[in-house]
């Protein structure tokens, strides 16, 4: 199987074993073989590793753990094309990107192209513990009822929940609304003029903002300041809020990293115009 360099795909033993960051392949060797990994957006690379062994190729539309990095449209086009010629499954790890997350319901859409296999956890239960995988007609019959079970899995409480959730962003004003409050987000974060801030990106809810300082450090300080964020890669800050956030909150959170930043001398401050 075929994953990307960067990536990020879990912490199971197999899921560690696909994600292609050394940084995992440490503490619980060992790891379920037959991964290689190739580097993002290139498609000569991901043509020449796919030999006739390969079976699947498994991409984050958008790598959130990895640095918020975004895949090329023409380079998903071209794999999905790859993958069709040399009949290898491609599998789109949405459970970061997917429900919502980006302002489609799978992030995939906003490509144009399509998985035989998608998996979704995270928002999908709306905070209650519940992962999903779908696929396409291919692999339809590949797994019958019952092949595939945990001691909690199916549960009606997470099922409820997720019904729910998934009525609710289907929605295509909800979706537009995530897509608005991201832009409305990245706009204030770049108006902001910070000169620690190497390049602001996302989609939808989903955004990394690249910085010259120590993330670390940055996210302490807005976490005792009331403002919860997340690294990604080796120097990004990662914003990934609720999708209900409203305007007002939006605000507040960013006010926060605002100020934060602007006293932080140590990320140098904001640029003087
Ligand atoms: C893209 C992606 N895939 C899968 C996972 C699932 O990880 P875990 O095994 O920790 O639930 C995550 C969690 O962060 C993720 O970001």
């Amino acid at each position: 199987m075929i994953t990307l360099k960067n990536s990020f795909h879990g912490r199971t033993i197999t899921t560690l074993a696909a994600t292609g960051q050394d940084r995992f392949h440490i503490d619980f060797a060992p790891y379920t073989e037959g991964f290689k990994y190739v580097a993002s957006n290139d498609l000569d690379a991901l043509r020449e590793a796919m030999t006739p062994d390969v079976c699947a190729l498994l991409i984050e539309p958008i790598q959130g753990e990895g640095g918020v990095n975004f895949l090329r449209s023409a380079y998903l086009r071209g794999a999905e094309e790859l993958c069709r010629e040399r009949d290898v499954a491609l599998i789109f790890d949405e459970v970061q990107t997917g429900i919502g997350r980006t302002g489609q319901f799978f992030t995939y859409q906003h490509y144009g192209v399509e998985p035989d296999i998608v998996t979704a956890a995270k928002g999908l239960g709306g905070g209650l513990p519940i992962g999903a995988f779908m696929c396409g007609e291919k692999f339809a019959l590949v797994l019958g009822p019952g092949s595939h079970g945990s001691t909690f899995g199916g549960n009606p409480i997470a099922c409820a929940g997720a019904l729910e959730v998934v009525g609710r962003v289907s929605d295509p004003a909800f979706l537009r609304s995530v897509r608005e409050k991201g832009e409305y987000m990245r706009c204030r974060i770049t108006g902001m003029k910070l000169a620690c801030v190497r390049e602001v990106r996302g989609l939808g809810l989903m955004t990394g903002v690249e910085i010259t300082g120590d993330p670390h450090a940055v996210i302490q300080d807005c976490c005792k300041a009331g403002l919860l964020l997340l690294t990604a890669g080796t120097n990004v800050l990662r914003f990934l809020p609720p999708l209900t956030i409203s305007y007002a909150e939006l605000d507040e959170g960013l006010g926060i990293f605002e100020n934060q930043l602007k006293q932080d001398t140590r990320n140098g401050g904001t640029v003087a115009f």
